[in-house]
């Protein structure tokens, strides 16, 4: 699917499109402020050599000032009345049918969680949020550990993941297509390395995702795979993560159960690639230093099949 352009400026849902209306407005009458003011400074200077020794009459000096108060105030809450339209219509997305999603900010991912009262219909993953096009979405807001910002520029504005209270964001994608998203708050060394991927698609293909995700991992097909797998259960792996369907059971770092499928890994770092991962769990300290993942101390053999059989979580 086509990836664009991380702009606010580029709409791709309803509340976005709004968002940006606003902009636009604000730039076009700043514009227009802007060259006003610097032409009547032009004239000013003009008019202050030419009658330097001439007098200046009061009344005058007065009167456009006060016309340009009586300007300034009237532009002011013109721009404050689009604001609050543009902040009431972004409130009229809430529904009661919208999709929920739990989306919680950790030093440095996103965990995902797509809440269903049934346990087994949940789905959980990480840095990646799939979302069906023309239908509202929920996301329901949380921090583990401090401040963090979601942030989707095409689909909706930002709002904070607070640790100790729940915030909403709601927002509808119109087109589908990949948007790059990330954390808007500063939240610590590798803030600038907390991204995210949000892939918005027609209702069917999401389901299939969902379908597809709510499935324990693939069992290891080649004896390669199996020794990979064999090492993420016994090794430091299982400490942090989750595999569903295997014993690696971690819930303090991202859910691994379908990794294979996400197109990024170290939440938006790097692309999903068998050499991007090799070097990432071989030193996850180098590509993003501070981070809670330590180096697992594989030998080159053990990490060659971690990688064969992450690389079959699909
Ligand atoms: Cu999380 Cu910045």
């Amino acid at each position: 699917m086509t990836p664009h352009i991380q702009s606010i400026i580029h709409p791709a849902g309803i509340a976005a499109a709004r968002v940006s209306h606003l902009w636009w407005v604000m730039f076009w009458v700043c514009t227009v402020v802007w060259f006003a003011v610097a032409i009547a400074a032009l004239i000013a200077i003009n008019r202050g050599r030419r009658a330097a020794s001439a007098e200046t009459s009061d009344a005058r000096v007065s009167r456009s000032v006060t016309i340009a108060a009586g300007i300034t105030v009237v532009t002011l809450i013109a721009l404050l009345f689009e604001s609050v339209l543009t902040g009431r219509a972004l409130n009229g997305l809430r529904t009661r049918d919208a999709l929920r999603i739990q989306v919680t900010g950790n030093q440095w991912w996103w965990d995902v969680q797509y809440e269903n009262p049934t346990p087994s219909l949940r789905v959980a993953t990480a840095n990646e949020i799939h979302i069906p096009t023309g239908r509202a979405i929920a996301f329901d807001l949380l921090s583990n550990d401090v401040i963090h910002s979601l942030w989707i520029p095409n689909l909706q504005g930002k709002i904070d993941l607070v640790p100790g209270r729940q915030n909403e964001l709601w927002l509808q994608a119109d087109k589908p297509g990949v948007y790059r998203a990330q954390c808007a708050e500063y939240c610590g060394l590798q803030h600038a390395k907390m991204a995210l991927v949000v892939v918005a698609e027609p209702e069917s293909d999401f389901q299939n995702w969902l379908t597809a995700n709510r499935a324990s991992a693939h069992p290891p097909v080649t004896p390669d795979q199996q020794r990979g797998k064999d090492v993420v259960e016994r090794g430091p792996c299982a400490m942090c993560h989750n595999i569903t369907g295997t014993l690696a059971g971690g819930q303090s770092a991202p859910d691994l159960t379908h990794l294979g499928s996400r197109s990024t890994i170290a939440a938006g770092s790097l692309p999903n690639t068998r050499g991007y991962l090799a070097g990432w769990i071989a030193d996850p300290q180098h590509v993003k230093p501070g981070n809670r993942m330590p180096a697992p101390g594989l030998n080159d053999e053990q990490l060659q099949s971690v990688l064969a059989y992450l690389e079959s979580l699909k």
